[in-house]
């Protein structure tokens, strides 16, 4: 079923999301903004914040945000439709659905997950329903996996028969997406096959639940398949961006503010099973950055458990790094040998598994008691190795404050004068170019793009947040003005950029722009939350316009802040380019070539002159 956009969009702008969300929760006015407890997570000072102005939530401790439909669906636990019904209900409007064979108007996106939805659907169905799925629910029964559990992750079986989901699909969807998202392969001859055929199916879901791609596991050992096959890269499948089970796992992990990180698919679903939902599973690949950011959006509290063999501690290893480098509180919690998660809780129950939880140990403990079983702290070169390898962990660590308590730690446990640790951080640091700074000082890593050589000054920084904040403003006019002046790639902070191609599209499209209306369109979770965050945060524009004008956001000013922000970006990025070329010339091999510069030099100041005149 699928509701038309422009039906959504009057539902939306006909409720006020203050109003929804009151029903639930107490909101107080606070300035612009209304602040309450935030439901999503446990918290005793508020800092869910609702902005009616912008129609957008968002809770400053959990990062959960979105406009009033993602508050239905987070909080109802319902879908998107659902939501977008439950609204229209209590407006009294009616809502007509739009019949599936309008296919042109899909996205590529949209086409692909589609292609995903019917294939998790067809496996699913020969699981539970089909004759040769028999198998299948043999092997979950071995496995201990209940019906509802294996409904509750949409699981699945492919046939063998080396062309079964070929067949059933080729007359009703695309078999080129299919064959685009790695569900079937194309042999040397041109024909067609399936890629998962005899194999388990698991679906693997973005963090809103949309089906990106699979696992298939092979029912038996086998020398000559690897155990798993997973769906290749696609547009809409990115493995080191995707953590298994976290749509699933996401309310939990935000209730309980911790998360257990598992290795694999079926560590996952055996402890939902038993009650344990806030898990993820990184299966397989090494925890990249990335999943650590998605990550961060829930929780800052890590409980690795991964498999105890050798992969499993090397695992928990390198993800400590990645991990410290985002402020994660890590502990670590080890099984007994040869265990892993699913095999622990289907033998020993719910109960030794919190046992064995509570045992965890920080992520330093767990380091220093590996080289002691390793015996590193029997002779002295090696225990010296050791000591330092320790204080290396540390200096991923940005909190000062923190590192410290563990200095202090190495120092008592092995009778090590602290300046003798420290001096050693700081040469790890030194060499990583990080010596600690000031708070003022340390400049904000923001991904750049395209040319990483670029540098972010303040300056660029305030300039690109002013010309978001004038986005935000959904003003038409404003955001035109803009556009006359610069493209959207002219903002070179990724997010900002990223913004200003989506707010470019709209307006092209609509000729409107509102952020509660375009937020649920998009799925890069980074990019949502900077939105929310823009769009309720206190200041409306640059801190020196509040001193001129104070809370004033209407119009005049806004066109005053925009006329001024515009002229000093383009002003900024013609002296770039004009600092390019005297490099250049510098450098110039031939007369004819800084003949060439100059004259170009000479243009760039004429627009800069132009510049002046334009914008008085
Ligand atoms: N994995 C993979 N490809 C492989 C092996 C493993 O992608 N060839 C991933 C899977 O996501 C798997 C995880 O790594 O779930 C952990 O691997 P492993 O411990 O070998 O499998 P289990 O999850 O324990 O699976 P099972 O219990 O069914 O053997
Ligand atoms: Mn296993």
């Amino acid at each position: 079923m699928r509701i038309p956009e422009n039906k959504i969009e009057e539902i939306r702008s006909a409720v006020n999301i203050v109003d929804i969300i009151s029903e639930f929760i107490n909101l107080r006015k606070r300035g612009k903004n209304f602040l309450g407890i935030c439901p999503f997570h446990n918290e005793k000072t508020p800092s869910f914040t609702v902005s009616e102005e912008k129609q957008i939530f968002h809770c400053f401790g959990c990062h959960s945000g979105g406009n009033v439909f993602k508050f239905l669906m987070e909080y109802e636990k319902i879908s998107f439709i659902e939501s977008v019904k439950s609204v229209a209900d209590r407006l009294g409007i009616q809502i007509e659905f739009e019949d599936q064979q309008n296919p042109e108007k899909q996205s590529e996106q949209e086409i692909l997950y589609d292609v995903n939805d019917f294939a998790a659907k067809y496996f699913s169905d020969i699981l539970l329903n089909e004759n040769e799925g028999e198998i299948g629910r043999k092997y979950f029964h071995r496995r201990k996996i209940k019906t509802q559990t294996i409904r509750a992750f949409g699981l699945g079986f492919a046939s063998f028969k080396r062309d079964a989901f070929v067949e059933f699909a080729k007359n009703r969807i695309d078999l080129e997406k299919a064959l685009q998202l790695g569900l079937i392969g194309k042999g040397n001859e041109g024909h067609l096959f399936d890629k998962f055929s005899g194999r388990i199916i698991f679906p693997i879901d973005s963090p809103n639940g949309r089906v990106v791609g699979f696992g298939g596991r092979i029912l038996e050992k086998s020398e000559y398949t690897a155990k798993y096959l997973n769906s290749p890269e696609s547009i809409i499948y990115t493995k080191g961006k995707v953590l298994y089970g976290l749509s699933h796992a996401k309310d939990e992990i935000r209730r309980l503010t911790k998360v257990i990180m598992v290795e694999g698919y079926m560590d996952l679903i055996s402890l939902f099973q038993n009650g344990i939902k806030n898990v993820v599973a990184v299966s397989g690949t090494a925890l990249t950055e990335d999943q650590v950011s998605l990550l961060s959006r829930y929780t800052k509290n890590v409980v690795l458990l991964f498999d105890a063999d050798i992969a499993g501690v090397k695992a928990s290893m390198r993800s400590i790094e990645i991990l410290l480098r985002k402020d994660f509180e890590i502990k670590i919690a080890s099984l007994p040998k040869g265990e892993d998660p699913d095999s622990y809780v289907n033998q020993f129950g719910r109960e030794k598994f919190d046992d064995l939880i509570k045992l965890s140990v920080s992520f330093h403990e767990y380091q220093t008691a590996l080289y002691e079983a390793e015996g590193y702290f029997t002779d002295s070169s090696r225990s010296a190795e050791a000591i330092r390898n320790l204080v290396k962990s540390l200096s991923f660590m940005e909190d000062e404050l923190k590192r410290n308590f563990y200095i202090k730690n190495i120092s008592k446990r092995f009778g090590l004068r602290e300046k003798l640790l420290e001096s050693e951080l700081d040469k790890i640091l030194m060499k990583e170019n990080r010596q600690d700074k000031s708070p003022k000082e340390k400049t904000q890593s923001y991904k750049v793009f395209p040319n990483k050589e670029i540098k972010i000054t303040p300056e660029v920084q305030f300039l690109e947040r002013d010309i978001i904040l004038l986005f935000l403003s959904g003003n038409i006019d404003l955001i035109k003005f803009i556009f006359n002046h610069i493209s959207p790639k002219d903002l070179i902070i990724e997010l900002n950029r990223k913004t200003a191609e989506l707010v470019f599209e709209e307006i092209n499209n609509k000729n409107s722009f509102e952020v509660a209306s375009v937020i649920d369109k998009i799925d890069d979770e980074e990019l949502k939350e900077y939105l929310h965050k823009l769009s309720i945060d206190k200041y409306s524009i640059s801190s020196s316009w509040e001193k001129l004008y104070p809370g004033k956001d209407n119009y005049s000013v806004l066109s005053k802040v925009c006329m001024d922000t515009m002229k000093k970006f383009r002003t900024v990025q013609i002296d770039n380019q004009i600092n390019d070329i005297l490099v250049q010339v510098k450098d110039a091999t031939s007369e004819d070539q800084g003949v060439e510069l100059l004259h170009i030099l000479n243009q760039y100041h004429a627009d800069k002159k132009r510049l002046n005149e334009e914008f008085i």
